[in-house]
């Protein structure tokens, strides 16, 4: 969440141009970066994001960014600029490129300052799993105050991917600090926390309860000192990969890549992952989410945010394939493609 405070993003814009709004008949295909419309027409609204896959739909779950971006007098120093806390999105596809709006499954909670979910407060990076056992659909996500020293994670949990999903509350996972974060279900049947802990400095991975709603207790430290941002975790051939920014805030920076053996490290680093123009800043983006396609063994795509300090509901989507070559991935830039390509 520091940011150098480039404001890059203001010399970003590019024009709209409306992607996935295809002729009928014919199909449409990603176009990173550009704008990304919903099945009504409308620009899709899901920062931040993660894809849950249940029951032959995709559910794409996001931090809905709309109306004005201000930098609170707090946050100037660092460049965190914001927008009002509306709630999170969820999106369904079949197909990964129509998506319908599913609506708001977890809106602000308005008329309590000291909420949570206040308009007022920092709602970002959910990402939801099903457990197998509760048959509950658990959502974790950062939770914070203006400023951003609350450092805390929420959960919410529902019966159905399309919510509504009820808010439980809020914790430092094991008394840490918790920002930037994502989850991970293992085919084992358990589930991880992945969280930026001690001030952005070192992450932590936790193991959750079985049922999901908390904080095991049994937790590591990784990347000690590496100052990691918005991770994203999969599993291939039983080995465990992640994805990852530096810590500039809404401004990019070079993506890192990691490999394990197990969840809990140790971790080796394996460097930028980008490949093309502009992968030194990670093609001016920064990691979300690693999305394995339904079906298609070793079809990945990597889902990455393009920050608009400056007018954040104008931030993009930018999905690109992500392959797997000798030790690590990459993932490699695409002025338009679709899921067949993979
Ligand atoms: C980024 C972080 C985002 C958001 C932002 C605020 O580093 O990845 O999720 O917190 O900082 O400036």
């Amino acid at each position: 969440m520091r940011t150098l405070g480039f404001g890059l993003a203001v010399l970003l814009a590019v024009p709209a141009i409306v992607a996935g709004a295809a002729e009928p008949g014919q199909p449409a295909g990603f176009r990173p970066g550009e704008v990304w419309a919903d099945t009504d027409g409308k620009p899709i609204n899901a920062h931040g994001g993660g894809v849950l896959f249940h029951g032959g739909t995709y559910y794409w779950y996001g931090e809905i960014k709309t109306g004005r971006t201000w930098a609170p007098e707090s946050n100037k120093g660092w460049g965190g600029t914001r927008v009002e806390m509306i709630g999170i999105s969820c999106y369904s596809s079949r197909d990964l490129l129509r998506w319908k709006n599913e609506g708001n499954v977890l809106p602000a909670v308005k008329g309590d300052p000291k909420h949570d979910l206040h308009p007022s407060k920092v709602l970002e990076r959910p990402k939801v799993v099903f457990n197998a056992a509760t048959k509950k659909f658990v959502m974790w996500m950062h939770v914070d105050s203006e400023d951003y020293k609350l450092a805390h994670s929420g959960v919410a949990v529902a019966d159905s991917p399309t919510g509504p999903f009820r808010y439980l509350g809020s914790l430092r996972p094991d008394g840490a600090m918790s920002r930037d974060m994502t989850l991970f279900a293992d085919d084992d049947g358990k589930a991880y926390l992945f969280h930026s802990s001690e001030d952005n400095a070192t992450m932590h991975v936790a193991l959750l309860t079985d049922d999901y709603l908390k904080p095991s207790g049994r937790f590591e430290r990784i990347f000690v000192g590496r100052h990691m941002e918005a991770p994203a975790v999969v599993k291939r051939k039983g080995r465990y990969y992640l994805m990852a920014s530096g810590c500039t805030g809404w401004a990019p920076n070079p993506a890192r890549s990691a490999v394990a053996d197990s969840v809990f490290g140790p971790w080796k680093e394996l460097g930028n992952p980008c490949r093309g123009p502009g992968a030194e800043i990670t093609f001016r983006c920064q990691s979300t989410f690693i999305l394995p396609v339904a079906g298609k063994p070793d079809a990945f795509i990597c889902m990455l945010d393009r920050w608009s300090q400056f007018d954040l509901p104008d931030s993009r989507y930018v999905w690109l394939p992500l392959r797997f070559e000798g030790e690590g991935f990459v993932v490699e830039w695409r002025d338009a493609w679709g899921p067949g390509d993979l």
